[in-house]
């Protein structure tokens, strides 16, 4: 059945998903007012589009920290697709390759990010790490994220300890079934657990930087006073996130932080936004109140969910047919035509 928006994904998962698990993917922490504002911010913004400007051959492509993507829209974290899906992970990586776009990597990921890797060749993936306060076992994830050729690593900041997600608690869902588990944490013939702490701080962040060469972005930054924390110590891109409304629950909404963000980094290093992303036109508000790009999450899980790679690909595709129309009907010819001047709020 031929889908039209990533709304009637959504519908088409959670018909296919165990309840608890659709739960997991869709819910967020404790009255999800984040979750629902994520969204409803893009939608209180309106575009003033430009006119007569002949902006004729498009051009939708970005590179950021090395990387190409054929589009301003990137995969972002997130854990546990093969509960979506028996090919789960691979599946979505073999999507992002084929939509030429950057997958980024879930340490929580229920396929080895070198089995990610080796099943989708000519895939752009970068990893997502979730600081371990052993850090000799964060230099093990590390090296078989560069092993398996990522070529960037997304630090989530936002998680000191998991957020309170009440949907989960009610369901009972606190666990991956018995024959999945996160298999970036294996250690020996254990399976290790990912350990969120209050602890870490940016000199764990510093000691990383020395671990590796690769670019480091750091997720989930909120507070601009953080972001220019931020490239104090080196960083090479910072993703404006609230996880979704995952974490914290009040967190403003993903766009409304951004604008301040992106004065406080002043054009330093690229700024990257997630959260309610679900049509063209967000994806442009995004970029022209300074974005670099945007990322999606349940979007991606919600295509894998409803077809597997095939949904995933449709989910890129839809997103990439939206982004291109906005923009013509925006009069740009290239994302770089996009400005602040032509978001207007309300709408
Ligand atoms: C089911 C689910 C699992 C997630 N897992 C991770 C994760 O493992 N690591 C991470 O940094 N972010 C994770 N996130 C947050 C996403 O990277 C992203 O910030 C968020 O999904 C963006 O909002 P959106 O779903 O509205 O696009 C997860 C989000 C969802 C919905």
């Amino acid at each position: 059945m031929e889908r039209w928006t990533l709304r009637e994904f959504e519908a088409a998962a959670r018909e296919r998903l165990d309840p608890a698990h659709y739960d997991y993917f869709a819910g967020g922490a404790g009255d999800e007012i984040t979750v629902r504002a994520n969204e409803a911010a893009f939608a209180r913004l309106g575009l003033l589009p430009r006119v007569l400007r002949g902006a004729a051959k498009l051009q939708t492509g970005v590179t950021l920290l090395g990387s190409r993507a054929a589009m301003p829209v990137l995969v972002a974290p997130t854990a546990f697709h093969r509960l979506a899906d028996p090919e789960g992970e691979r599946a979505t990586a073999r999507a992002a390759a084929a939509a030429e776009t950057i997958m980024i990597v879930s340490m929580a990921s229920t396929v080895a990010v070198g089995d990610v890797a080796a099943a989708a060749p000519g895939a752009e993936l970068w990893f997502q790490l979730y600081l371990q306060p052993d850090e000799s076992f964060t230099e093990t994830v590390v090296r078989r994220a560069e092993a398996a050729g990522c070529r960037a690593l997304v630090v989530t900041a936002d998680s000191p300890v998991h957020g309170r997600r009440e949907r989960d608690l009610r369901n009972g869902f606190l666990d991956l079934p018995e024959h999945l588990c996160c298999e970036n944490m294996r250690d020996g013939d254990r399976v290790r657990p990912i350990v969120m702490s209050p602890e870490l701080s940016w000199r764990h962040l510093d000691r990383l930087r020395e671990m590796t060469s690769l670019p480091i972005v750091v997720k989930g930054v909120a507070h601009p006073e953080d972001a220019r924390i931020a490239l104090d110590h080196g960083i090479s891109a910072i993703m404006v996130s609230n996880h979704g409304g995952r974490q914290l629950d009040t967190v403003p909404a993903a766009v409304d932080l951004l604008p301040d963000i992106v004065a406080a980094v002043g054009g330093a290093v690229p700024v990257l936004l997630d959260g309610g992303v679900r049509r063209g036109t967000d994806v442009l508000k995004a970029l022209a109140l300074g974005a670099a790009a945007v990322a999606v999450g349940r979007p991606v899980i919600w295509g894998l969910a409803a077809g597997g790679e095939r949904g995933v690909a449709s989910v890129l595709a839809l997103l990439r047919a939206e982004v291109e129309q906005a923009l013509t009907l925006c009069g740009c010819a290239c994302l770089a035509d996009l400005d602040a001047g032509m978001v207007r709020r309300p709408c």
